[in-house]
């Protein structure tokens, strides 16, 4: 399959930190390998119903949002989550997509799971905070996602800012930001010891 990467904004505000960076990261992508960039405040999904237990959920959606993000995130051969960081976490618009993700799970016929298994999600986040550690929450988040769904995870490029553009001061991340994608992700792997016997949350062996 070719590599294609799809670049999911997450941000609340057009032109922020974490587009800049996640666009630095880009500029580095060989140009035979195709981008794709979706604002999520752009494309807002709608709120997630949980009907896993009850109606359950609609055949695959063929117009709007929901398709526009289905089809572009199949199409992906890696994912980046290019969400600025939010109470220590996700941006709401990037937590409404993953949420989705469960409902794209049940989805008659999809076989989502198998669809997305091997292929790679990244991060790129922003934050005011000059302590990183403090996104630690959306760093496990993303990590946790991609273990889950038996994916390969890259890693989360941090970077430092608060208004527009504070970012492009942040020598150390910009540095940092033009080998980010080169690497080879490993498969995703839960927290050393986590593990509930018999669930589909154990590690991928
Ligand atoms: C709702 C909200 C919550 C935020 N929470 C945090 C936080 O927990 N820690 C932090 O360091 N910065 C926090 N910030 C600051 C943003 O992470 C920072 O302004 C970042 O540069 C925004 O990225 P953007 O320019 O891509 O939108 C928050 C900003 C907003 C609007």
């Amino acid at each position: 399959m070719t590599r294609r990467f799809l670049f999911l904004l997450g941000s609340h505000r057009s032109d922020g930190n974490t587009e800049l960076l996640a666009r630095r990261a880009a500029a580095q992508l060989p140009g035979d390998i195709e981008q794709q960039w979706i604002s999520l405040a752009e494309h807002p999904l709608p709120d997630f119903d949980d009907l896993r237990h009850g109606e359950g959920y609609p055949n695959r959606p063929e117009q709007g949002n929901l398709a526009l993000l289905l089809d572009a995130t199949l199409a992906a051969t890696d994912i980046v989550i290019a969400s600025p960081v939010y109470w220590y976490s996700l941006s709401s618009h990037t937590k409404r997509y993953l949420d989705t993700w469960t409902s794209w799970m049940e989805t008659p016929g999809l076989d989502f799971r198998t669809a997305v298994a091997g292929r790679t999600l990244w991060g790129v986040t922003t934050s005011a905070g000059d302590l990183p550690w403090l996104a630690d929450p959306l760093v496990s988040t993303i990590n946790n996602w991609a273990a889950f769904m038996k994916m390969r995870f890259g890693g989360v490029l941090r970077g430092n800012g608060t208004a527009p553009g504070d970012v492009l001061k942040d020598t150390e991340v910009l540095a940092r930001a033009k080998t980010f994608f080169a690497q080879e992700p490993p498969l995703a792997r839960f927290p050393e010891g986590y593990t509930r016997a018999g669930s589909d949350t154990e590690p991928a062996a």
